[in-house]
């Protein structure tokens, strides 16, 4: 099945956010980053007016600025609605409140907007679907990260994760994912037997993170070839 624009729900984190869930230090973030799912996130665009090298990738890159802000304008309000209706789940200290979170990610998403012309033809913005084949020499990238896909939608299963962090870890030499919980923040299966099948291979870390937004959410993997 083809990727379809109203099945996503684009919504994107800021630069500050990636350097606290990745943990990112000052030397990190003078190193080849690859961000896998980075949708409508700012981090590229901060990242790069400081000098920093980075190239994101998602399949949402295969659709127009226009296209995008409309999708993002149509899903603000529900996904608003359905963050008013859980409030107790999230941890509000960084965060303030619902209008906090909504002008954080409305700027960081309006940030993106504003780059993604010029960031596509600087290929910044790679239009790209894991687990495909990547159009890379192995460990052309230092470190790849993944912020609220991988190992979040558990539904798209053990083989999918193993093929798709597989092509990461080919291309990169440390991958690093946030977080290592479910949709509802719940630990999973599919996290312990990602971990056990990479630990044979990898060096594996579990690393306890200064960023929780869902309370639960403030581990980050990494794994290290
Ligand atoms: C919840 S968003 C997270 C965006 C960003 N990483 C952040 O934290 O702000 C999840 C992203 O994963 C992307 N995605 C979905 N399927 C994907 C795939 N097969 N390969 C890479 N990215 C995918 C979506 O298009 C979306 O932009």
């Amino acid at each position: 099945m083809s990727f379809q624009l109203n099945n996503v729900v684009p919504w994107g984190r800021n630069f500050a956010e990636y350097k606290l869930m990745f943990d990112l230090s000052d030397e990190d973030l003078k190193k080849k980053i690859a961000g896998f799912g980075d949708g409508p996130a700012s981090f590229n665009y901060e990242a790069t007016k400081q000098g920093y090298n980075v190239t994101s990738f998602d399949p949402i890159y295969q659709f127009s600025a226009d296209e995008l802000r409309n999708r993002i304008d149509e899903v603000r309000t529900i996904v608003m609605e359905q963050m008013r209706e859980n409030t107790e789940n999230y941890v509000w200290t960084n965060i303030k409140n619902l209008d906090d979170l909504e002008n954080r990610r409305m700027s960081a998403m309006r940030l993106f907007l504003t780059d993604y012309e010029k960031g596509k033809a600087e290929k910044r913005y790679i239009y790209h679907e894991l687990p495909e084949k990547l159009p890379y020499e192995n460990n052309y990238f230092d470190i790849g990260l993944s912020s609220h896909f991988l190992l979040m939608y558990t539904m798209l299963g053990f083989d999918f994760h193993i093929s798709a962090m597989t092509e990461m870890l080919r291309v990169c030499k440390e991958i690093r994912i946030f977080p290592i919980v479910d949709l509802d923040a719940n630990k999973s299966e599919l996290t312990a037997d990602v971990i056990k099948h990479f630990t044979e291979i990898y060096n594996v870390e579990i690393k306890q993170t200064k960023y929780e937004f869902q309370k639960g959410d403030n581990k980050l993997l990494v794994i290290r070839k």
